[in-house]
């Protein structure tokens, strides 16, 4: 039977509980409206624990004052379903009275990883992430937490967490679950229309050409980004808000490609915004 927790106490009674039998504890934290990227997080994650925790908290401290918290999509019920079919044994399904009682004292800031792709439009948002994610981990204090590889970029930040304040866990980083059209499944391609529907797949395909390239010699990364840009304008008639290639975890710009790296885009159409990246390894020249 799921055990549906909305306190913090009944939280860390059960935790507790779960640690003294020794139980290896996955955490899949997300906001809710459950698509298949979460179902994927949801089954690694049951695959590799003895008990899978999830958390459904649409989290105020990451959205910006003119972002859509009050619309986010919010759908509980069909959310249960969803976590029951994947076999999850918890949900931590707080208020925001419940985790913020009051203001916060101490909120995290990150400070590297958050300058470029999305962080560069959404000042704050990342460290409302880490902020939320420090308490989630200290109250769930999972052996694993499992995040999705399509937001790179909040992996990288995670990663970088979990290593400053030496979380006891592991990140599991995992694929991004696709259309069979290779288009990233997202609960924004709805918005798309029939037209921009069609288009949508070029996003991953000039991904694909940018990886084709590097892995037949191309180390310039303009040359890289320029050939992406050309195949979304001519195959798309969204609007390219960015195509970066950038070292991977960190995210620094790189002079010439090598090592991991990712590279990342958002384009947007008429009523949504899709990103997409592909992490790659480019293995270093002999010397
Ligand atoms: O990816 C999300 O849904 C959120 O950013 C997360 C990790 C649950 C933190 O609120």
């Amino acid at each position: 039977m799921m055990n549906i927790i909305t306190t913090i106490d009944e939280l860390q009674k059960v935790i507790k509980e779960m640690k003294t039998q020794n139980k290896q504890i996955g955490f899949v934290p997300t906001m809710g409206y459950l698509h298949e990227g979460h179902r994927a997080l949801m089954k690694k994650a049951r695959e590799e624990n003895d008990v899978v925790v999830l958390s459904i908290f649409v989290n105020p401290l990451q959205f910006g004052p003119n972002e859509d918290l009050e619309s986010y999509p919010r759908d509980f019920v069909r959310d249960q379903d969803a976590a029951s079919a994947e076999g999850v044994d918890i949900i931590f399904y707080p208020t925001p009275a419940e985790m913020y009682p009051e203001e916060l004292s101490v909120t995290i800031q990150v400070r590297k990883r958050t300058d470029a792709l999305c962080g560069a439009s959404r000042p704050g948002h990342f460290d409302g992430v880490a902020t939320v994610l420090t308490k989630l981990f200290h109250l769930v204090q999972p052996d694993r937490a499992y995040f999705g590889k399509k937001d790179a970029q909040q992996a990288a930040v995670v990663e970088g967490l979990v290593k400053d304040f030496n979380f006891p866990l592991q990140v599991v980083p995992v694929d991004t679950v696709r259309e069979p059209d290779g288009l990233a499944k997202s609960s924004r391609n709805v918005y798309l229309s029939e037209k921009e529907r069609k288009e949508a797949p070029a996003l991953y395909r000039s991904l694909q050409l940018g990886e084709e390239l590097i892995d037949s010699g191309e180390t310039n990364p303009e040359t890289v980004i320029s050939a992406i840009k050309d195949k979304i304008l001519t195959e798309t008639s969204g609007e390219i808000d960015y195509v970066n290639l950038l070292s991977y975890p960190n995210l620094e710009n790189m002079d010439t490609i090598q090592g991991t790296c990712i590279i990342a885009l958002a384009v947007k159409f008429s009523k949504a915004r899709l990103i997409d990246n592909i992490i790659l390894t480019r293995e270093q020249e002999e010397a």
